[in-house]
């Protein structure tokens, strides 16, 4: 397998790396005559055939709309839906698909909890507790619940080496917390979270604990049910599935005693003029229409993602994350930043004397992409010091030589900007 792969990288996937690499269409992408390294993955992931098929054959053969239809077709799509659901209930270990929304992302998953839980639940004197390290979709959310109920929002700091201060969490977590709302993977730094200290911060406290999943799904196993987590968040788009569709993952007891979040088809069960009942869990949380093809696409990369294996894939980005610092910091003028140990998949630098937008402008030149800017993260940003900085992010078909085009490319534009 290595002498096979020793053009495009010296590392050891456990799975048939340039098989993988021809399932994505993206990657054959020429810009400037130069094959197109796609290095922001933390955005968003290309997509593999698997799931671009499964979305059109679906078009072609089973659409039409779910739940409702009292013919063949109409059963198909409900069935294709569903099994999309039963997927992801696998994937994250869910015990039962009842407590598997489909939503739009993400942000729609977190937004969702704050309106259906958060609006009914919290007064004046309650807190809600984040993190300094928090994507703005799992910090403003909270700002404006804490806004519209009066209840307060406070955040856990960061040490000097920007980890999480668990000392100042056990000062902040006390009998006034009502939800911790915590990133699992750091969107700027790629470093895991020590979720199990912090839940049972939660646990002490009574409080109800959500994890912002959006980087640690696509990344290296999950399951709700040794996370012990009440919610869970994430997006398809990150991990191979199309854009338009994430999960929220809600306790489904919890998830029985909210209050609906949209009003609309779908979410009811009986309804007059003046009032209405709901309809089940999850049902009651998906009002409309929902994203049928892309629940189906994000299913058929989960798939995808099973064969090629969780595990295989936390350890081979992390090997990568670990090479990029490495080669990164043989270049005295590199600032890196976060945690020094190796992170899964995510590398944040800045070049000295180079703004990060200049920076990736010049790397564009280079058909390297890489995301600048400040990561969805300004309060991180802040107490780095810094307005934005330049991210490498990696997935499943990255390679070292990549990796080492990315260093070039860095030491070019160091000469020409300095
Ligand atoms: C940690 C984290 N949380 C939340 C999000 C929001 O995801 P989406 O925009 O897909 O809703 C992102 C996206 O970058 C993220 O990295």
């Amino acid at each position: 397998m290595t002498r096979e792969l020793a053009d495009i990288t010296h590392l050891e996937p456990a799975w048939d790396l340039k098989a993988v690499r021809r399932d994505f269409p993206l990657l054959e992408l020429q810009q400037d005559g130069r094959p197109l390294a796609y290095l922001d993955n933390a955005a968003t992931t290309q997509k593999p055939r698997q799931v671009i098929d499964a979305i059109s054959d679906y078009y072609r053969r089973d659409n039409a709309n779910v739940h409702r239809a009292i013919y063949r077709l109409g059963a198909r799509a409900t069935e294709a839906y569903e099994s999309a659901r039963r997927t992801v209930a696998s994937f994250i270990g869910a015990e039962t698909d009842k407590g598997i929304i489909f939503t739009r992302g993400a942000t729609e998953a977190i937004n969702l909890v704050a309106y259906s839980w958060g609006r009914h639940n919290l007064k004046p004197g309650d807190e809600i507790v984040v993190t300094l390290m928090e994507h703005h979709s799992n910090l403003i959310p909270w700002q404006l619940l804490a806004r519209d109920t009066g209840s307060t929002l406070r955040h856990i700091p960061l040490t000097p080496d920007f980890t999480l201060d668990l000392e100042a969490a056990r000062k902040i977590i006390g009998q006034q917390t009502k939800l911790v709302a915590l990133v699992h993977k750091s969107n700027v730094f790629g470093v895991e979270n020590p979720v199990a200290e912090i839940t049972n911060m939660a646990r002490d406290a009574g409080a109800l604990m959500l994890l912002d999943a959006a980087q640690s799904v696509p990344h290296m196993p999950v399951n709700v049910q040794q996370l012990d987590c009440d919610f869970l968040a994430f997006s398809g788009h990150k991990m191979l599935g199309p854009t338009g569709v994430g999960v929220l993952y809600g306790r489904p007891d919890l998830l029985d005693s909210m209050q609906p979040f949209q009003g609309g088809g779908e979410m009811i069960d009986r309804v007059t003029m003046e009032s209405a009942t709901w309809n089940d869990i999850p049902w009651k949380f998906e009002a409309g229409t929902p994203n049928i093809a892309q629940a189906v696409g994000l299913g058929a990369a989960m798939d995808y993602l099973t064969a090629v294996g969780m595990n295989n894939i936390h350890d081979y980005l992390g090997q990568l994350a670990g090479y990029t610092r490495e080669r990164l910091q043989e270049m005295d003028f590199i600032t890196l930043y976060g945690p020094p140990e190796s992170s899964s998949g995510i590398v944040t630098f800045n070049v000295d004397g180079i703004h990060p937008h200049d920076l990736a402008q010049f790397l564009d030149q280079e058909a390297i992409a890489v995301r600048a800017g400040h990561h969805c993260a300004q309060p991180l940003m802040d107490c780095l010091g810094v307005a934005a900085t330049t991210r490498a992010s990696m997935y499943i078909y990255n390679t070292t030589a990549e990796i080492d085009r990315l260093i070039e490319a860095l030491r070019k534009a160091h000469s020409f900007f300095n």
